[in-house]
């Protein structure tokens, strides 16, 4: 195992790579270290949260190396963690395997006076490279000759501080991938740090070293010769992602929405004039303000999402909006002229009958716009314009960073349409403030994920669910239950709590429980006399309320609490929690939440 990393560019190096390292996590815990060659190097003992708190802030530097070690030669102490150095302090070695014969180059350099501090074989590296570098006196030459030495595996990541710019690699039998970014590339154990950064990578083969500058990328055989690697564009296999210390990639993407609604509105915020800047939509901009109607269409929690954001666009920018399952929109008749932006939400990109459905609409001429997680992905492509989520690859099949983020980003282009409209600048402002707010509040409801467990124990013997929701929260409803039936496999329902009456309130008893999102909103007074209504009927309530309002104990035998937000962005907070009981239930009932039985993630059939 060990996970190494390495970037140089234009960027603060310490960031990136801590950032990456983050990542790598699963590849090992025993210590991890980093080397900057305008800052120093830090190691500490332990996971990559050790090594970030000993980090001190005016570590600077834009290229460097970074390990995480899984000990193998050693104790896993600080001494022995990665990077190790020569006898000068200026060659840094990160290496993930093992250097075989590192015993007889270590008696065979110490017999040449060089002063070894670890009982690394890594070590060895770095000072071998040091005494061919006197022969060879260049530093990519000095490797290679280093590199044909040493018997082994190996995936490298070597810098030298008097050419901070330049990171060396090398791979035998250890993988070592590379990152292709603009004016910045990257080294890593497997793409995870990368693609962040960039979805162009190169995977090194055994017997290659590669050395690579912010603007250029060399790759050669160990008898210095050229070789063209070529570029590939990252398609992530589940089987290469990582679960970063969670049981679950599902737990772990849920517990990532407070960064993943930061990445979704950072830079896209002018929160004095209360405007949205969204670079996506720019080339389009003066068209989008004659538009008179949009249709959204998606699949799946996307499209749950869609409706969310009906509700947002119609209210704050006045559009007429529709929304409508990709399935269904492209067997039919649509009505669309060029006046109508047909809107796709996809996290993958690659959904089939959500890409049928906007390519089917561009026929009719409309604009088509995308709201895309998977960068360079087909809808991305194939839409006029956009923007992306930015919420990292999502792994487990049900979607919940993603759904956060396409709420996130369906409350940006409201912003953003609505204030060519008639939106007011104090209004627009109010909305951008409470974004930025979301974060912590959000923070705030993943803390109480114990307790979301113990609610998930106490109900898990139940056989159906009723979730009930009304205006912004009703598609939070019709999300809760899919989120519940897809990976619990139990009968989950989602209504309009007004519709209740009109049919599911027929199947309550006291085997029947309900989740009711009864938020302190516009439609706070009808949520309670719905609640009411479940009561009589014996069935059981898990409400989930406005921190603060007491009365709702009064009628749910259970309540969830989330912060007070906009009721606009409120769906983006109650959300969450719906998430969390669902993934407790399923965990509970023992299930495999991230795969579940007869769903895929990337839907690329009809
Ligand atoms: C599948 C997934 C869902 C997802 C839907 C749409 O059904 O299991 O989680 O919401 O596809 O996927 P998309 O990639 O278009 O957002």
């Amino acid at each position: 195992m060990c996970g190494i990393f390495a970037y140089t560019g234009k960027k603060n190096a310490a960031e990136v790579l801590l950032d990456g390292l983050t990542s790598l996590e699963y590849r090992g815990y025993d210590s991890a270290g980093i080397f900057i060659p305008e800052a120093g190097t830090v190691k500490a003992v332990g996971a990559v949260g050790n090594l970030k708190a000993k980090v001190p802030q005016n570590f600077k530097g834009q290229s460097g190396i970074a390990h995480l070690r899984w000990a193998t030669h050693g104790e896993p102490t600080e001494i022995n963690a990665h990077p190790h150095s020569d006898c000068a302090g200026e060659i840094w070695v990160a290496h993930n395997g093992i250097i075989e014969n590192y015993k007889e180059i270590k008696d065979k350099l110490i017999k040449k006076k060089h002063t070894f501090v670890s009982d690394t074989d890594t070590e060895v590296l770095a000072h071998l490279i040091e005494e061919n570098l006197k022969k060879e006196n260049d530093f990519e030459k000095a490797v290679i000759a280093s590199l044909r030495e040493v018997r082994g595996t190996y995936g490298l990541a070597i810098a030298y501080s008097k050419e901070p710019e330049k990171i060396i690699t090398g791979r035998m039998g250890a993988p070592v991938v590379l990152g292709l970014g603009e004016n910045e590339n990257f080294i890593a154990s497997d793409p995870s740090p990368i693609l962040r950064h960039t979805k162009n990578v190169i995977y090194l083969r055994d017997g290659e070293i590669a050395v690579i500058t912010p603007s250029s990328h060399n790759i050669y055989t160990l008898d210095h010769n050229r070789v063209i690697g070529t570029p590939e564009t990252i398609e992530w296999d589940i089987s290469q992602a990582q679960k970063g210390g969670y049981e679950h990639f599902m737990l772990k993407e849920i517990m990532e929405a407070p960064e993943v609604l930061k990445n979704t509105i950072r830079g896209r915020l002018i929160v004095k004039d209360g405007l949205a800047k969204l670079g996506g939509l720019e080339s389009v901009a003066d068209k989008l303000r004659d538009v008179k109607r949009i249709i959204i269409v998606a699949c799946g929690t996307a499209y749950y999402a869609g409706l969310v954001g009906e509700y947002m666009l119609e209210e704050y920018a006045g559009i007429p909006v529709e929304v409508e399952v990709g399935s269904e929109f492209r067997y039919r008749k649509p009505v669309i002229d060029g006046d109508t932006i047909l809107l796709a939400i996809s996290q993958s990109g690659e959904t089939l009958d959500t890409l049928e459905a906007i390519r089917e609409g561009k026929r009719k001429g409309a604009l088509a716009l995308g709201v895309v997680n998977a960068i360079g992905s087909t809808i991305a492509r194939e839409t006029d314009a956009g923007i992306y989520n930015h919420a990292g690859p999502e792994i487990g099949v049900a979607s919940t960073k993603a759904f956060i983020s396409q709420l996130t980003a369906l409350s940006l282009i409201t912003l953003f349409l609505g204030r060519q409209r008639q939106m007011s600048a104090t209004m627009g402002k109010r909305i951008a403030e409470e974004l930025l707010l979301l974060p912590e509040k959000i923070e705030a409801i993943l803390g109480q994920k114990e307790y979301l467990q113990s609610l998930a124990e106490k109900y898990a013997d139940s056989r159906d669910f009723l979730y009930i929701g009304r205006k912004y929260n009703y598609p939070i409803a019709l999300e809760g239950a899919l989120k519940l039936k897809e990976i619990s496999y139990i009968h989950a329902e989602g209504c309009g709590a007004g519709e209740m009456k009109h049919g599911p309130l027929a199947m309550i008893d006291e085997n029947f429980p309900t989740m009711a999102i009864a938020l302190r909103d516009s439609v706070y007074e009808k949520m309670l006399s719905n609640m009411q209504e479940i009561k009589a009927r014996k069935g059981k309530i898990i409400a989930l309320a406005t921190e603060g309002s007491e009365e709702v104990r009064g009628v749910a035998d259970d309540v969830i609490y989330v912060p007070k937000t906009l009721e606009m962005l409120s769906p983006i907070l109650s959300a969450i929690p719906l998430q969390l009981f669902a993934y407790y239930f399923a965990r509970q009932k023992g299930l495999n939440v991230d795969r579940p039985r007869n769903l895929a993630k990337s839907v690329t059939v009809e």
